[in-house]
């Protein structure tokens, strides 16, 4: 007998679990039972990776088959969800997180902003040497002009300090920045020179969804944080964490609570990407969550800047319908825009030099699923970063090993909870929490050894790890032959000192959900063995 279409499609989604429950056990969250035994040497301990479960395979399965195919249900939902997680008013998805920044910063470009808010060729962009190409390129490719200063080799964050020698008056119109591996930058103090200078702030936040920072409630007040405050008090009734919520990927409660921000003892806490004007997320598998490809653009606080950057993504366009609708704005046929004739269809009228940046609706089905797991993801990656710092401990004589933003100290877990650690904090007021995109740790210049020395070791040993992507970006190929072409194209203040530490000293493994106990075990015996036969 025939079967019906919901009833095919269910079969086939069941067999879809079975099939990813068997062929795709590796993937699993590291405290899961179902996944292969780890054998030290032999299985290779990634730095970062996919992790999930049949639930995702299902969700892309069941979202091909309904064969909608460009961003439609999944992705309204994905950005309602992602928004709501987070705090901000909308998240717009991208195809990847180069692309939320280029749309980002394109955004700020639009002659829809008052004249002094809009960045024109020429105009300065303020960002940091070290880190990730595409924190950067976008400023260049718009036509302004970036305006580097040093990283904090500890931190890898940028050195608040220079801030105010790369302001130029008139010219400088905002602040670009990533929160390093997942180490949250000094908000505060940049916001405060943001809104001194009435700077637009973009947050990369691509390598720290799930980072929180908290400062204390009048600095917020001060720095103009409303937005954050009104949500925070609305926040505050569901601010208990309940009990019954375990992690799902290593069976333990979380150590944060997730509905954020919050006022927490007098602190607002809220996630990196929810203090500027514009934050930007990247899918792409090493992230909090993925969905292979993917990234996205959420707009903090101001609504208009998020018809701009939709215009921006969806190939410049005026018109803000989702694909397969017509007609959102009531009067499709009666705009009379540019020197078209009155009345030309709205849907084909551009206002910006636009892309088209949109990924595939089967990809927000899986990030659907993978943003249901993603409090158990966070806490996992801060949880393994501090059983890799617990275990190399006693090794401070020849590495460096990273500290949040605004912690003095690392202090080794109490007995009283073996699970976690501590820091001791500056006097700023403000503390971070770190949802680590990786365990950085810099080769001291005194050790018996260079940074590619143990890099070489651990590869042969099947542990992956990272340099800090570009190290310092200026001496990457690209900016050496723009300095050759174009002299003009960027500026840079001070000495890169932190940014050359980073790229001679610093390397990272892996702290993401996937990692196991035995993977970490094996990674700190193969480190602490390479130390002690130097
Ligand atoms: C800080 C930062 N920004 C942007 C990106 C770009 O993201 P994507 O690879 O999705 O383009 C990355 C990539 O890892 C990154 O680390």
């Amino acid at each position: 007998m025939n079967k019906s279409l919901p009833e095919l499609k269910a079969e086939i989604l069941r067999l879809t679990r079975e099939y990813s429950s068997r062929a795709h056990s590796a993937q699993r969250p590291g405290g899961d039972a179902g996944r292969p035994a780890f054998v030290p040497g032999e299985t290779t301990v990634p730095y970062a990776g996919r992790v999930f479960t049949e639930d995702e395979v299902e969700a892309a399965v069941g979202s091909t088959l309904d064969f909608w195919l460009t961003l439609g249900p999944e992705g309204e939902a994905f950005e309602k969800e992602l928004a709501s997680f987070l705090g901000v008013k909308y998240s717009l998805l991208v195809n990847s997180g180069s692309s939320a920044n280029l749309v980002a910063l394109a955004t700020l470009t639009t002659h829809k902003l008052p004249d002094h808010k809009r960045i024109t060729p020429g105009d300065e962009v303020i960002t940091v040497a070290a880190g990730f190409p595409t924190t950067v390129s976008p400023i260049i490719q718009l036509g302004a002009i970036p305006v580097f200063i040093d990283n904090d080799p500890t931190t890898g964050n940028i050195r608040v300090e220079q801030l105010e020698a790369a302001f130029s008056p008139g010219k400088t119109k905002a602040v670009m920045i990533a929160h390093a591996l997942g180490n949250p930058f000094d908000v505060a103090s940049v916001l405060e020179f943001c809104r001194n200078h009435d700077l637009w702030l973009v947050e990369d936040n691509c390598d720290a969804l799930g980072c929180t920072y908290s400062m204390p409630i009048a600095r917020a007040k001060a720095l103009g944080l409303d937005h954050l405050i009104k949500l925070a008090e609305q926040n505050s009734c569901s601010l208990m964490i309940d009990s019954s919520s375990l992690d799902e990927a290593n069976n333990q409660k979380p150590t944060t609570p997730h509905k954020l921000p919050a006022i927490i003892d007098g602190q607002l806490v809220a996630y990196t990407g929810t203090f500027g004007d514009i934050s930007t997320q990247s899918f792409y598998p090493p992230h909090h969550l993925t969905m292979g490809e993917g990234g996205a653009v959420n707009i903090i606080s101001r609504p208009p800047l998020k018809t701009y950057a939709e215009s921006f993504r969806d190939w410049g366009r005026d018109c803000w319908c989702p694909s397969g609708k017509d007609d959102t704005c009531g009067k499709r046929f009666g705009w009379n825009l540019g020197e078209l004739p009155p009345g030309y269809d709205h849907k084909y009228t551009y206002s910006h030099l636009g892309y088209n940046l949109k990924p595939l609706d089967p990809q927000a089905a899986i990030g659907r699923q993978q943003l249901k797991k993603l409090p158990a993801f966070i806490d996992a990656r801060t949880r393994n970063w501090e059983y890799l710092r617990t275990g190399l401990a006693d090794l401070e004589d020849v590495f460096e090993f990273s500290l949040p933003s605004h912690a003095t100290a690392w202090n080794k877990p109490s007995t009283l909870d073996p699970r976690l650690s501590s820091f001791c904090w500056d006097s700023s007021g403000s503390t971070t929490h770190c949802s680590w995109f990786g365990f950085m740790l810099r080769v001291k210049p005194s050790a018996a050894f260079k940074h590619t020395d143990l890099v070489r070791h651990l590869d042969s040993k099947k542990i992956g790890n990272r340099m800090f992507f570009g190290g310092n970006l200026l001496r990457q190929p690209v900016f050496v032959q723009l300095r050759k072409d174009r002299p003009d194209s960027f500026r840079v203040v001070g000495e890169m000192t932190g940014a050359d530490a980073i790229m001679n000293q610093a390397l990272f493994l892996g702290t993401f959900p996937g990692l196991t106990k035995e993977m970490m075990d094996y990674e700190i015996d193969t480190i602490r063995a390479f130390v002690r036969d130097r």
